[in-house]
């Protein structure tokens, strides 16, 4: 397909890692970070989720079983991939899931109404949206007020070991800093934005022959320091601060 726009170019190359079963391959390299996020995010039943870049939807499946049916409501997540290829596939081993909604899109304009999601999980997606701007305005206004945001990152400035793969990808990254991620957000009006480190303590093989870093040293390394988890909240605007008043 002849790419016309950079979310085509995404389109492109994660449909091609898609059929190359990197999709689910990821679960295994990201399934121990996403863990400790999402104890992290307090997760009640009755809770409505998004999960952008939800890929081949392993995580998304994990928040849908925190949130279903119970006391308090019946929790929805709906997951959002730039890629279709990565979409037909979370739908297709995301069957027994009723309170599961996976959409084709761009987190540069998310189909949904505002106000909607309480909390948001992205896992290693952030960094390759052209327009990070317009996305953290599209999850601004399609949170609920008060609604959480959680953004794992584990290619950024300060954990020097990830920057080999910005010359492997073959589409275009955002390098940034923790102080400039937590910058972009306060910028973006969200409230309680913290950045911290989550690291990976799942096992290292000794005998890694994987394509993403240069040695078994540098994975280890890389693990160490660990991924960067941006934490912010949308504030409550309808509730003036004390002493305010809104007309
Ligand atoms: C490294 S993968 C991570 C997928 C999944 N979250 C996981 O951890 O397995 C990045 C994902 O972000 C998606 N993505 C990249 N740019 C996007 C955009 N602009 N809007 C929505 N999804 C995007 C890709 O298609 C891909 O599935």
């Amino acid at each position: 397909m002849p790419e016309r726009t950079p979310d085509e170019r995404l389109q492109n190359e994660f449909n091609r890692w898609a059929e190359q079963g990197r999709g689910e391959e990821m679960e295994h390299h990201h399934l121990d970070i996403t863990e400790k996020t999402i104890r992290l995010m307090n997760l009640r039943r009755g809770e409505r989720v998004l999960d952008p870049g939800c890929g081949s939807g392993w995580a998304t499946r994990l928040l849908a079983r925190l949130v279903a049916d119970g006391p308090d409501g019946f929790g929805q997540v709906v997951g959002i991939d730039v890629s279709d290829e990565m979409i037909r596939q979370a739908r297709a081993a995301s069957k027994d899931f009723d309170n599961i909604l996976y959409v084709w899109g761009s987190a540069q304009q998310i189909p949904w109404e505002e106000n909607f999601f309480d909390k948001v999980l992205s896992v290693e997606s952030f960094y390759y949206y052209p327009d990070q701007d317009r996305a953290l305005a599209e999850l601004f206004r399609v949170m609920t007020p008060r609604g959480q945001m959680f953004i794992l990152i584990n290619l950024y400035k300060d954990n020097p070991y990830s920057l080999q793969w910005v010359d492997k990808l073959k589409v275009p990254v955002h390098v940034r800093s923790e102080a400039e991620y937590v910058e972009l957000l306060k910028k973006h009006a969200f409230y309680n934005v913290e950045a911290r480190r989550i690291l990976d303590d799942s096992p290292t093989p000794d005998d890694y022959r994987g394509q993403s870093f240069r040695s078994v040293e540098d994975l280890r390394a890389f693990k160490k320091i660990g991924a960067l988890l941006l934490t912010a909240s949308k504030p409550d605007l309808r509730t003036p601060a004390p002493g305010y008043t809104i007309y």
